[in-house]
């Protein structure tokens, strides 16, 4: 079987994810790591056992890697995503594939011009809950749907770790904007309001409601609030003319540990650990990215998808009142 060289870019949290992920499958083979800071590259190379770069040209000639994971943070994806691209590599981008809807055509521009193959991880495309509310919505079983709402709760010290960089509108609300319009097969039409609100204890939080081009309305409500002691969650509802489809998400994928100090959920359902590698969501992710480029057959997730969920994204930005609260 012939296997995909992959690069991985970016070794923070979610990189090192996907790295030890790479290696877990048989389809591709991990050939090296880049980080644009020298001691969490060095690092990372030890750990997973493969040469590490500060430059990415230099790690893509030197590994002859045939594809790259773009894992930096979200206002970074367009240079090294450039980069790979311009060297004829397929990419996957962290979701959002970038942050304006100009960065987003560039990178699409660039991959059709030198034929290469660009997808981004909208994660819960990779659900079989969304896959399957996909699929039942869409086949008219339950007749037009006429409202949507998604919900997303984590903690504060996500918030603390990411602010600086995101924000809840683009670190959870994305992957419900693709949700919504990915399942409804519509787009996000009209905003009638819109909410980013913080406090001074460190919560944030994201609020909109509005209309689809479908007609149905949607309301979308995230952010990170919660203590490290636990309460995440996350659910997605579609409400159609002859019933209802819910998803619900157990805190952590429905396993917690308690020690004598505070109870900790962990992840079950993004990126478990069994057996020594990483399963879930990630794996099927880049699965089916690496199957895909290796078979030469579509991506469940186009360019173009991604770049309507930065459209709304930003015009929900755009549309939002700011406030501080106590
Ligand atoms: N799909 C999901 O559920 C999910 C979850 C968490 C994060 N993410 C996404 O993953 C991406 C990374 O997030 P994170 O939390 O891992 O960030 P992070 O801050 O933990 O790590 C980013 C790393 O990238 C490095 N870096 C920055 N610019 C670089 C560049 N130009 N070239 C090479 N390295 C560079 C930094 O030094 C850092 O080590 C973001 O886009 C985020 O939205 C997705």
């Amino acid at each position: 079987m012939s296997r995909l060289r992959v690069i991985v870019v970016g070794m923070g949290f979610m990189g090192l994810l996907h790295a030890r992920a790479v290696r877990g499958l048989r389809s591709a083979e991990l050939v090296g790591v880049v980080d644009l800071n020298e001691t969490a590259a060095t690092t990372a190379g030890e750990s997973l056992g493969v040469p590490a770069f500060t430059d990415l040209a230099q790690a893509i000639r030197e590994s002859r890697a045939q594809a790259a994971i773009i894992a930096t943070p979200d206002p970074s994806h367009r240079r090294p995503t450039e980069v790979a691209l311009d060297a004829g590599l397929a990419v996957l981008v962290e979701k959002p594939l970038a942050t304006t809807v100009e960065d987003a055509q560039a990178m699409t521009e660039l991959a059709r011009r030198q034929g290469a193959r660009l997808m981004t991880g909208h994660l819960f495309r990779f659900d079989a809950r969304y896959a399957q509310a996909a699929e039942t919505i869409r086949s008219g079983r339950l007749g037009k749907p006429f409202l949507f709402t998604a919900r997303h709760w984590s903690t504060r010290s996500l918030g603390a770790r990411v602010g600086e960089v995101t924000s809840p509108l683009w670190h959870f609300s994305i992957h419900h904007i693709d949700a919504i319009q990915w399942i409804s097969g519509a787009s996000i039409e009209s905003i009638d309001g819109a909410q980013a609100l913080a406090s001074a204890g460190g919560s944030s939080a994201f609020l909109a409601i509005g209309a689809l081009s479908s007609g149905a309305g949607f309301q979308i409500s995230t952010g990170w609030t919660l203590p490290d002691t636990g309460g995440r969650s996350t659910e997605f509802e579609a409400h159609c003319e002859r019933g209802v489809v819910r998803i619900t998400f157990a805190p952590g994928g429905g396993l917690a540990l308690w020690d004598e100090t505070r109870g900790h959920e962990v992840e079950a359902t993004a990126w478990p650990l069994i057996h020594g590698r990483i399963e879930g969501l990630l794996r099927r992710e880049i699965e089916h990215f690496v199957e895909a480029v290796l078979d030469g057959t579509d991506f469940v997730i186009t360019p173009e998808d991604a770049i309507a969920a930065i459209s709304s994204a930003v015009a929900l930005e755009n549309a939002s009142i700011r406030r501080t609260a106590p």
